[in-house]
């Protein structure tokens, strides 16, 4: 079996040095790691599997033919936009973390946990979901199975990282009274109802986001769906409450069985001892935490869900590299034809 040779670009930024984080800790069948940065921060030397690596500034000809296999893109938007078609023509396969191609209909918007199989569609470019989406939809999805979900209510209280570098940077400063530089308010003792642009119909595009990438990934584009996303002075891990409506009845012992052995899901709800799903505790793991699993006594057939998880992690890096697991695992098993 051939080894692949995978890039990373953004590797300087939040989610980038999780990528490598992410790929020390998981055993992929990688020859060699290329990393890329923009102009600025080319040269930097990042110690990653016990070797220095110069990262390099990434240029039209740093994918160029069938030297990478795999691209793990966390660089914004626009970088993507440019980079990720001349990687798709060279024979890469782009795994971004950005929103520029999760709309798209060519292109698979993927959880692992959840459409695995979406990976088989690609044509060079696999998108990672938004991070508030991706905690969602793996809580979700065992309960869209079981129940079929109707109606899903997200309210989200997200922590500053999401924001990169300079979010974090912004409540580190506002923490010492200093205005802040990336967010439009000061966010530390503060909560800001407002991630990403306003849009026209007055929600955010983060709420968007959250709403239109909820019915591509679990593939029912009758879910009804609405959302308020909140930034709050957290520096790592978002929190969402979930009320959910389904169409047929649950068992509330079964519903929480159900959260327990779907993968990827750790449920930690017992009201006696204050347990339930808390940031502090949940930064630096891989699970989705479930907890305050309820019956909303107001529906026929509801629940609410307390979620919380590592929105750099699961939220992005490791979410991007179990695609790349998945990718790589069809390739060998010729479910995808090409790499091996
Ligand atoms: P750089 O360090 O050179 O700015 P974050 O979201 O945490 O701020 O990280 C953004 C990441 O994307 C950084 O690694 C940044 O590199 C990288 N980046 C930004 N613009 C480009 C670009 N045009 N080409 C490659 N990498 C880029």
């Amino acid at each position: 079996m051939r080894r692949i040779n995978l890039a990373i670009v953004g590797a300087t930024g939040m989610v980038g040095r999780t990528f490598l984080k992410v790929l020390e800790e998981r055993n992929l069948p990688v020859e060699n790691y290329h990393l890329f940065s923009s102009a600025r921060s080319a040269g930097t030397a990042l110690s990653f599997m016990g070797k220095e690596y110069k990262v390099m500034e990434l240029t039209e000809n740093s994918l160029d033919d069938g030297v990478i296999d795999i691209a793990l893109f966390s660089a914004g938007g626009s970088t993507s936009l440019k980079f990720s078609p001349i990687a798709a023509s060279k024979g890469c396969v782009v795994i971004d973390n950005s929103s520029a191609w999760r709309m798209d209909p060519e292109v698979p918007l993927v959880v692992p946990e959840v459409n695995p199989k979406d990976i088989l569609k690609h044509r060079g470019i696999i998108a990672n979901p938004n991070c508030s989406t991706i905690q969602a939809v793996v809580a979700l999805k065992p309960l869209h199975d079981k129940y079929t979900i109707k109606r899903i209510v997200y309210s989200t209280y997200q922590a500053v990282s999401g924001a990169g570098m300079q979010g974090n940077q912004d409540l580190e400063n506002g923490l010492k009274g200093e205005p802040p530089k990336k967010f439009p308010h000061p966010i530390a003792d503060n909560v800001l109802p407002h991630i990403d642009v306003f849009e026209k119909n007055g929600y955010t595009k983060e709420e968007m986001k959250m709403v239109n990438e909820t019915k591509k990934i679990l593939g029912d584009q009758n879910l009804k769906i609405t959302a308020t996303t909140v930034r709050v002075p957290v520096f790592n891990s978002h929190s969402e409450s979930i009320n959910v409506e389904f169409e047929k009845p649950f068992d509330l012992e079964e519903l929480k069985n159900t959260l327990a052995q779907a993968p990827g899901i750790i449920v930690q709800d017992d009201t006696a001892a204050n347990l339930y799903p808390m940031p502090v505790n949940v930064s630096g793991k891989d699970e989705v935490y479930v907890g305050r699993v309820r019956r909303d006594e107001s529906l026929d057939s509801g629940v609410n869900l307390w979620v919380v998880a590592d929105n750099i992690r699961k939220g992005a890096a490791t979410n991007a590299v179990q695609i790349a697991q998945e990718l790589i695992k069809m390739w060998e098993s010729g479910q995808l034809p090409n790499k091996y």
